[in-house]
């Protein structure tokens, strides 16, 4: 029987391909001609082997990835690597504050030592980002410059990788595998994959090796938190989230059936034009959070113009089987995530949905 699913505009854990999801089905009892599933096999099995192998050089095809960098799959999520970040390339990174993520990144920089924050929209409600050439406070010596490339909860995001002279950390959660992206220009690019990458319990690294392989923190670092030790077992020193990895695996050759990360640019610019088109042709009923130039092509924020419609307009979205357009409540309002995996007919239906809200 064909199950019936919603509009999901979830913003994480979030919409998966449907394709994806049949074939997770289809091998489940029976992966690989093994009489198994995929959980239940030791990942150190030949078979668990070729399926992190699957997920890590279709990543590599996707960003083409240089030789200088590898792949590598933790678990801990992003949050994890707020901490591990400075833990492993030392303390005094600068950080791009552009809303909470970027500031719980930066809370941890600061447990660990120092995190000097060189740019930020606070006083803005975090409604931009930095545009090409504006100036960032970067500290001599700094370590690295971190930045969130695409801002969840505000729905702000970089249309241009930073510049600062130093190493380039980027918290890649809410953007990976939506455009091309120039990994060499970075020494580090993290990202929980329960947006765009899969399900949640797997956190991607694409690394500069001379971060993975050699360690540049304290002693005092545990062996579990080094990059290096992870990347010595080829992420299995201790045991990975198998069916993430495989769901990732999945996920990632899916993106390239589509026709790889250009499509996907050229799929989400369409998604969120339709949204915004709608968004600013009704003035006197929705106001976009986010400044124009920095706006997301992943998340859409907007709140009403008259608030006390809100509820009306969640009834009416779901009446049309539409879900999670509920903002995060540190901004209200409402939130559309327009993921690789949200079709554009889910997307177009909450147009309208919006457009008879307007008018009616
Ligand atoms: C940009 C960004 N960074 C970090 C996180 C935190 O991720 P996790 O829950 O995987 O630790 C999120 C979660 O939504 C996010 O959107």
């Amino acid at each position: 029987m064909m199950a019936k699913r919603k509009h999901n505009f979830n913003a994480g854990p979030s919409a998966l391909p449907l394709p994806v999801l049949e074939q997770v089905q289809a091998e489940l009892l029976d992966f690989d001609g093994q009489g198994l599933s995929i959980m239940e096999m030791s990942h150190r099995t030949p078979v668990f082997e070729g399926v992190l192998g699957r997920a890590r050089d279709a990543l590599i095809r996707l960003y083409g990835l240089p030789d200088s960098h590898e792949v590598m799959f933790l678990q801990g999520g992003a949050s994890l690597q707020f901490a591990q970040v400075p833990l492993n390339l030392g303390s005094g990174g600068a950080y791009i504050d552009t809303g909470t993520w970027s500031s719980k990144a930066i809370k941890e920089a600061n447990t660990i030592g120092h995190g000097a924050v060189a740019w930020s929209s606070k006083a803005d409600g975090f409604t931009a980002v930095p545009q090409p050439g504006e100036a960032l406070a970067v500290p001599d010596g700094a370590p690295y410059l971190h930045y969130t490339s695409n801002n969840t909860i505000y729905g702000t995001q970089f249309h241009h990788v930073p510049e600062a002279g130093v190493p380039l950390v980027a918290d890649l959660s809410s953007d990976i595998l939506s455009r091309p992206l120039d990994v060499g220009a970075h020494g580090l690019i993290y990202a929980g994959a329960q947006k765009n990458a899969g399900p949640s319990g797997v956190t991607v690294l694409l690394i500069d090796r001379r971060y993975s392989r050699a360690f540049h923190g304290a002693p005092t670092v545990p062996h579990i938190l080094r990059y290096v030790t992870q990347a010595e077992k080829d992420s299995m020193y201790n045991t990975p989230n198998t069916f993430g990895i495989y769901v990732l695996a999945l996920v990632a050759e899916w993106v390239e059936a589509q026709g790889g990360l250009t499509a996907m640019a050229a799929r989400a610019e369409a998604k969120a034009r339709t949204l915004y088109d709608v968004i600013d042709a009704y003035p006197g009923v929705f106001t976009g959070h986010a400044a124009r130039h920095s706006r997301s092509l992943m998340n859409v924020t907007f709140t009403l113009v008259d608030p006390t419609r809100q509820a009306a307009l969640l009834a009416a979205a779901d009446a049309a089987d539409i879900i999670g357009i509920k903002g995060h409540r540190s901004v209200g309002g409402l939130r559309a995530s327009l993921y690789n995996a949200v079709a554009p007919a889910s997307v177009d239906r909450l147009a309208e949905v919006l457009e008879a809200f307007a008018k009616g």
